[in-house]
């Protein structure tokens, strides 16, 4: 008896040491194109293929009205919030009516590592918005915990894939080799990276790129080719493998250089391709064709109708589609990759899964096994 109530009293203390209440939480920055992008290419002057998801059916399943968000609903992003116990995180264009605290989205739909690729908002403008953010998250919290919430934040990118789509077709304008490419885009990746390092960001999420080649939009590409039966088109999946086999790479050259640098990789290429090649096992019957679009696989891309090709289709039942338009996956299909980057296994998410870095973060709260722990300890120290 005197053992067991001598036990309890050291738990509750050593327990009693760290606060139980914790209202601190881990901010989520996301930078890069069109999988990640919430709504900023409506501010800008882009053309309108950039513009197109501004416009109905995009949003049609969750929000009701389209947000600039190239789905039927919610992204990456907004799963990783939601899980993260987050709000929605505002387009850096919106921020002027948000909260800043909880983080800020600057990606870009059609942006990528380089300059040449689009007129949307490249990786290195997207670095001099959060640099901007920042100045305000200064004047508004100040410096010192300014600092706090940039060290604890996870900083998310998905950008490769409009790099790639602008290296398939070679011609004079585009003259570099695919070595020669890949190098100026990784080196472009890596200033921007430090950039954020160099604020304070410590906590990095990279996604490799799908198989670029299984999108509606390429195989139409490959049927013009004349290959008849629109199969994937492996040239753009390669392109999509030579980026994936040098990110961790230059991840790990990163590491070395930038002391408490940290990042896990995203197996996207996975999951995307094996939700392709198996659909039911995530619930879908129809993983070529598009929900939303025009001709052969709905891979035209006109979705919204307010593009370069004006008419589509639109699916009836979105539910057993992979693809909500030509190019990019329903919101259930995000909704289960991000369940994956959130909660997955090292072979999709490694070396660290997301919800151990938005856990880890902060020393000062105690994780949810400690909280359980301690209630667990104190109520058989009250029987
Ligand atoms: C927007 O882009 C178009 C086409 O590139 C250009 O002609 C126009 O001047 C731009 N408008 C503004 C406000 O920058
Ligand atoms: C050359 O390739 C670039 C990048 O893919 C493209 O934007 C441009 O239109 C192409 N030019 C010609 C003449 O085909
Ligand atoms: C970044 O890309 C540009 C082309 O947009 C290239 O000229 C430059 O060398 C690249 N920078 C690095 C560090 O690789
Ligand atoms: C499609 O056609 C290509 C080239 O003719 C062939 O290699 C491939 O196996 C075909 N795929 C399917 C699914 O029939
Ligand atoms: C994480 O994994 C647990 C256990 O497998 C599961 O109950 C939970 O729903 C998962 N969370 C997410 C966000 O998928």
């Amino acid at each position: 008896m005197a053992l067991i109530s001598s036990l309890c009293i050291f738990l509750l203390v050593t327990h009693f040491a760290t606060p139980i209440v914790c209202h601190e939480r881990v901010a989520l920055f996301v930078f890069g194109d069109s999988v990640f992008d919430s709504g900023n290419n409506k501010y800008i002057n882009a053309t309108a293929d950039l513009q197109g998801s501004n416009y109905f059916p995009y949003g049609e399943s969750f929000f009701k009205y389209p947000t600039g968000r190239a789905s039927n609903g919610r992204l990456i992003p907004d799963f990783i919030a939601e899980y993260a116990n987050l709000p929605f995180i505002p387009p850096y264009f919106e921020i002027g009516k948000k909260q800043l605290i909880h983080g800020v989205n600057f990606a870009s739909a059609g942006s990528g590592c380089l300059a040449e690729t689009s007129g949307a908002i490249v990786l290195k403008t997207q670095l001099k918005n959060f640099e901007n953010v920042i100045q305000l998250l200064k004047r508004k919290m100040g410096k010192t915990e300014s600092h706090k919430i940039l060290a604890n934040a996870v900083y998310i990118f998905s950008t490769g894939s409009n790099d790639m789509f602008a290296s398939l077709v070679p011609n004079s304008t585009f003259p570099y080799s695919d070595r020669e490419y890949l190098q100026m885009i990784m080196g472009n990746l890596t200033s921007v990276l430090k950039g954020v390092y160099k604020e304070g960001g410590r906590k990095f999420v990279m996604f490799n790129l799908g198989p670029l080649g299984c999108l509606p939009f390429i195989r139409v590409l490959n049927l013009q080719i004349g290959v008849k039966n629109g199969s994937c088109l492996e040239e753009a999946t390669n392109k999509a493998k030579m980026f994936n086999s040098a990110l961790p790479k230059m991840l790990k050259q990163l590491q070395k250089q930038l002391p408490g640098f940290k990042y896990t990789i995203f197996n996207f290429f996975k999951v995307f391709a094996d939700s392709i090649h198996n659909p039911t096992k995530y619930g879908f019957t129809i993983s070529e064709v598009a929900c939303c679009g025009t001709g052969p696989f709905r891979g035209v891309l006109s979705c919204g109708g307010k593009r370069q090709v004006k008419e589509y289709e639109l699916c009836k039942n979105v539910k057993d589609y992979l693809f909500f338009d030509s190019v990019h996956p329903t919101e259930l299909a995000y909704q289960q990759y991000a369940a994956l980057l959130w909660n997955g296994t090292t072979d999709v998410v490694a070396p660290h899964n997301l919800k151990s870095f938005f856990e880890s973060s902060n020393s000062r709260c105690p994780s949810s096994l400690e909280f359980l722990l301690y209630m667990k300890n104190k109520q058989q120290c009250e029987i």
